[in-house]
């Protein structure tokens, strides 16, 4: 089966009770289990990893590379910091997704930025964590060609 790693940055350990008004009440594992089901659904092996350390976000992108056929990225406020990020995602030339959960254009001006997008195929926000489903779907279609 084809492996999708599907990394979430800082705070998102916390899903479910972080700012729940934003993010929701959904947790990370229900979404990390639901991205699991979905991706056995449609062929894809989903691997998910969170951390909190922009250090640890750079490794796993590029443990990524020849391991997994893509990428789906939440890097939390990573998003709109990190070149390291943006220059790992480049060099290990895997198609990536970025997703946020919320709608970042539609907030704090300092979150319509995203280094990420520059390297990712596109970048799905504000339909939670439907977000992930549509970002497996994306990338089975990019993997197939469509
Ligand atoms: C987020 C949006 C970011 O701006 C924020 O820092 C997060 C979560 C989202 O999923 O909506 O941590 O990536």
């Amino acid at each position: 089966m084809t492996g999708i790693l599907i990394l979430n940055g800082p705070n998102l350990n916390l899903l479910g009770t972080r700012q729940p008004e934003v993010y929701g009440t959904t947790t990370l594992a229900m979404v990390e289990e639901a991205c699991r089901a979905h991706g056995e659904a449609i062929g894809l092996s989903v691997s998910c990893l969170q951390t909190n350390h922009e250090g640890g976000m750079v490794d796993a992108i590029h443990a990524a590379r020849g391991v997994q056929a893509g990428l789906i990225i939440n890097a939390g406020a990573y998003t709109h910091t990190s070149i390291a990020l943006m220059d790992a995602v480049a060099s290990v030339e895997l198609p990536a997704v970025e997703v946020h959960l919320s709608n970042i254009h539609a907030r704090e001006p300092f979150r319509h930025v995203s280094y990420l997008a520059r390297v990712a195929l596109g970048q799905i926000c504000g339909f939670g964590p439907q977000g992930y489903i549509m970002a497996l779907d994306a990338l089975k279609g990019h993997l197939e060609g469509a």
